[in-house]
């Protein structure tokens, strides 16, 4: 399997941020954990705080033969309509994570403008949001 992890706005900052929310490692880290636990299929990784960027991605992801795209768009998730069509646009599927339980938090964390053009959402199980989001594909 070819697998795209997308981080967007403020991910760089995991590690560094709100530690009691997103924990201690660093997005490399995690990253490194990730591709570990997929050796046997191909994963790539990047991260933006650029929506235009997000959305290029996206774009470029279904030319580049990926599987699937595991998304977490950050605080875009709230609000950027360009992700949301960005992800209508594409024929591979995307699955929208979040590693904390966004419906246990602020009000306004509990809309997503991209569920809707998802396959799934899996959130809340912190860094394993992202293996089980991976995961996900092979079923
Ligand atoms: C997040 C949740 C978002 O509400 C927040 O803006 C983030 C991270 C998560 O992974 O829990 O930046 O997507």
């Amino acid at each position: 399997m070819k697998l795209l992890f997308i981080n967007g706005v403020n991910l760089n900052m995991t590690g560094m941020r709100e530690k009691g929310v997103y924990g201690s490692q660093t997005l490399d880290e995690i990253n490194a954990e990730i591709a570990a636990h997929f050796k046997d299929d191909i994963c790539e990784f990047f991260q933006s705080n650029i929506e235009g960027e997000i959305c290029e991605q996206i774009h470029n992801a279904a030319n580049e033969g990926f599987d699937g795209i595991v998304l977490n768009a950050g605080a875009y998730t709230h609000y950027s309509i360009a992700i949301r069509d960005a992800i209508a646009a594409v024929k591979t599927p995307v699955v929208e994570v979040h590693m904390s339980n966004v419906h246990a938090r602020e009000e306004f964390r509990h809309t997503s403008v991209l569920s809707v053009v998802c396959k799934g959402v899996i959130l809340g199980f912190g860094k394993n949001s992202y293996i089980l989001a991976g995961e996900s594909f092979k079923l």
